[in-house]
């Protein structure tokens, strides 16, 4: 017989994993898990079922903790903290390290386990998973090794609640559990609940690594374990990955708590396919983007978008190669789609593409039990739910488009924006198109691509915060400066009435020109002795949508240059300084005393921090372990409404606006409710700058009546309030909406004279970082 013979009439044999040292381990608990509570199992208490979703079958019973177990974990995480961060960043190196190496030498036992219980084809656990846990553990090792080096003046938040889904349980584990540990921070980590063994055979390693009892705690049970564990007051930062509903739910739950909080919920990314791609490579590409575990992926490349020269080949193509894409027994090390991960998910995929008026493509019928069949849907129109839903199965939508400006409207035609594929063997086309992606991660010629030095996360409803790579640390951090508690600042009052000489009212600025308030209302602003000063507009929420859609429309501002921007703010600091008598007075007649000189002389020099910084914080190059390289690349948030703080009305209004705007950004400030003049004034010195239209726009009024505007607004990416008053409950639970970005002060003041009111946290809240991986090869 000939080898080709052979090759011709061979059938297709199983190459199984051998899953006897998982179900030993399994078989070594009894098949019955406690939770883990300051590095010990507790008895199991009551227990629910978790099931190998290909067979159906029980692989054991875990705990559903009760809120006793909860306060017991938080308890013991509280405890364990101040030791684990007094330990110093170089001994938790060890630990963390430790931990690396222990995945390491158990890598076959967890992939194993990570297949049994969640359906993944064991190729992908063994290949991908696991050396990426082993991989954030050395990563974070080395941070925890840097961190008094390089991160001079952080230190750990202190007890941190994750909350993590079922598609890379071990995973999601590490991406939460690594920099929160080499910070110095403790953790309650809750699995989800139909993935929790590698959880728990993480506990173990824990114990064997030593991580001091009370460091990693670990909490089995449903949603509502999830829930009480980020609303508990024991917790100082909550990170959570899963659904966009759940998300906002945690959003609102915890508003107002002072707890730091990241997010890393779903998408619908976009898989765009140029004329000028590799065809063959982007094939091989999309079946690992929408695939990749079933499709169960929070970035799965679940659009496709293909120009109209190559549909008709791609989408042949494409079908011809799902014919050959083999789904069945996950352990099976030639399977390359395994099962749903719950029969609830199942119904949940059936239903939403039975309900579709698509045309259905399924070549291949997908075993009994918990599978569903690689599919591919063309035939939508742009707006149907299933482009603009997530499925979370192997679902690709297919769709083709003309020109490059077409498909980068069409790709950002979606409330996610997690992450964004696109093939082109052009170097203009593909780096031109990028960064207009509006997605977290890009990946040029390449999909699921992760490493731990490349931070990953999402941008609008695909939430907010990074994990990996340097940003992925400020989650974990704050500043060693003891903020003091914010104190009210009173607006001053006095007799009512206009001031004297001519009656003029400040308008509002929007749109680069004086507007009048939509109410009409008009307010005295008074200084300390009560004398008279002027009269403002009061704005409303008319008003706030006036000056978000000016906003909005000077869109052209963030793709200026830094170098621009820098000479803009220059040119407001020159024209600032020259009328600088004449804003001192106007601070002087609000507080009283001399201080308005240095007040003026602080906002120049900060103006002239942010010219600087202006060309100077675009991002840095990631050394991942590809051939090729990852841009963290900082691009700005969009529009952000701030509310301007009462402590200094001329220096804090600028310290606000100037790092927005000079990192692309355009602003919607409510000004200083306490001293508002200085920004009314504030309008000549813009209209004088060549700042352009819709960059800048100052309302006046009430911070407590126009916060829920601001903060509901959905065409507003970000609020930072540094009001007076603690507004962080109303702006928090009024942001979950669109989930946009809040910063607020939560009673706390910043010195805005010193450094704490001016650099990089500032550069870090008006910026996104966007990842965008360029692999190359000749
Ligand atoms: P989910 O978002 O409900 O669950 C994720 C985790 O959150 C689990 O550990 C769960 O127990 C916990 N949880 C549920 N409710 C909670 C609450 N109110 N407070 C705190 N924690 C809570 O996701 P689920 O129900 O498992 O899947 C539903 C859909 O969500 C999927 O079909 C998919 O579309 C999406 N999803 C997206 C993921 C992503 O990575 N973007 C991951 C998992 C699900």
């Amino acid at each position: 017989m000939s080898v080709k013979e052979i090759f011709e009439t061979m059938d297709y044999g199983p190459a199984r994993e051998a899953a006897g040292e998982a179900t030993a381990w399994i078989a070594q608990h009894e098949g019955r898990f406690g939770v883990f509570i300051g590095g010990a199992f507790t008895a199991p208490g009551t227990v629910f079922e978790t099931r190998n979703p290909a067979s159906g079958d029980v692989l054991a019973e875990v705990t559903q903790a009760g809120p006793e177990d909860i306060e017991a974990a938080i308890k013991a995480a509280r405890k364990a903290q101040p030791g684990w961060e007094k330990l110093g960043g170089k001994a938790r190196a060890r630990v963390l390290y430790a931990l690396a190496r222990l995945v390491q030498k158990h890598a076959r036992l967890f992939s194993v386990l990570e297949t049994l219980d969640c359906g993944k084809p064991i190729r992908e656990a063994r290949d991908l998973d696991i050396p990426l846990v082993a991989r954030h553990f050395y990563y974070h090792a080395g941070m925890a090794q840097l961190m008094e080096a390089e991160l001079p003046g952080r230190e750990a938040l202190g007890v941190c609640a994750q909350v993590i889904p079922w598609n890379f349980p071990l995973l999601m584990l590490a991406w939460k559990v690594a920099p929160a540990l080499a910070m110095g921070n403790t953790v309650v980590l809750k699995p989800a609940e139909y993935t929790p063994l590698t959880a728990l055979l993480f506990a173990e390693i824990c114990q064997q690594a030593g991580v001091p009892a009370g460091v990693v705690n670990i909490l089995t049970g449903d949603g509502a374990v999830g829930a009480a564990l980020v609303a508990h007051d024991g917790v100082d930062k909550v990170a959570f990955t899963g659904s966009t509903e759940v998300g906002r739910k945690i959003r609102t739950a915890t508003a107002g708590q002072g707890k730091a909080l990241t997010l890393e919920l779903g998408g619908k990314s976009p898989f765009i396919v140029f004329e000028d791609a590799d065809i063959d490579s982007a094939i091989e590409g999309l079946v690992d983007a929408i695939w990749l575990n079933g499709g169960q992926v929070c970035c799965a490349g679940a659009r496709l978008l293909v120009q109209e020269g190559v549909a008709e080949t791609f989408i042949a193509r494409l079908k011809t190669r799902m014919t050959h894409l083999r789904q069945g027994d996950p352990l099976d090390k030639c399977i390359d789609i395994g099962a749903i991960v719950d029969p609830v998910q199942l119904d949940r995929i059936r239903g939403l593409v039975d309900a579709s008026a698509g045309e259905i493509h399924q070549p291949c019928a997908a075993p009994e039990g918990c599978f569903y069949p690689p599919t591919l849907i063309t035939g939508l129109s742009p707006a149907d739910p299933l482009m603009q839903e997530e499925i979370f199965g192997p679902v690709l939508v297919a769709t083709t488009f003309r020109t490059p400006p077409e498909v980068v409207a069409m790709a950002n035609d979606t409330r996610f924006g997690l992450a964004a594929s696109l093939w082109s063997e052009n170097i203009n086309t593909a780096l031109d198109i990028a960064p207009k992606l509006e997605a977290g991660v890009i990946w040029i010629n390449g999909s699921n691509m992760f490493d731990a030095a490349a931070g990953f996360g999402g941008l609008r409803e695909s939430g907010f915060g990074r994990e990996g790579g340097w940003e992925g640390l400020s989650a974990y951090t704050r500043p060693t400066t003891r903020t003091k508690s914010l104190k009210s600042h009173e607006v001053y009052s006095g007799k009512p009435g206009a001031p004297e000489g001519l009656d003029r009212t400040a308008k509002l600025y929007v749109g680069g020109k004086q507007a009048r308030p939509d109410s009409g209302y008009t307010q005295t602003i008074h200084g300390k002795t009560g004398a008279v000063l002027g009269q403002i507009a009061r704005a409303s929420r008319k008003d706030i949508r006036n000056a978000v859609e000016a906003a909005r429309g000077a869109a052209a501002w963030s793709a200026t240059t830094g170098h621009l921007r820098a000479q803009i703010l220059y040119y407001i600091a020159e024209n600032l300084e020259a009328r600088a008598p004449e804003f001192a007075a106007r601070i002087d007649a609000l507080h009283g005393g001399k201080k308005g000189a240095d007040e003026v002389s602080d906002a120049v020099s900060r103006l002239f921090t942010y010219a600087a910084w202006a060309d100077k914080y675009a991002g840095d190059l990631r050394a991942v372990p590809i051939r090729g390289m990852a841009l963290a690349t900082r691009a700005p948030v969009g529009v952000i409404g701030i509310l301007c703080p009462d402590e200094a009305p001329l220096l804090g209004l600028i310290s606000s606006l100037a790092p927005a705007i000079a990192m692309g950004n355009r602003v919607v400030l409510v000004a200083s409710q306490q001293g508002p003049l200085s920004a009314t004034d504030f309008y000549q010195i813009l209209d004088t700058s060549d700042v352009p239209p819709g960059v800048v726009n100052i309302l006046t009024g009430d911070h407590a009546e126009l916060a829920p505007t601001l903060a509901s607004h959905a065409d507003i990416d970000a609020v930072w309030s540094f009001s007076s008053s603690d507004l962080s409950a109303v702006i928090e639970a009024e942001s979950a909406g669109n989930l946009k970005r809040t910063w607020v002060n939560n009673g706390q003041a910043r010195d805005w004279s010193g450094n704490d009111g001016e650099g990089r946290a500032f550069l870090d809240a008006a910026t996104e970082v966007k990842t965008i991986w360029v692999p190359y090869g000749a």
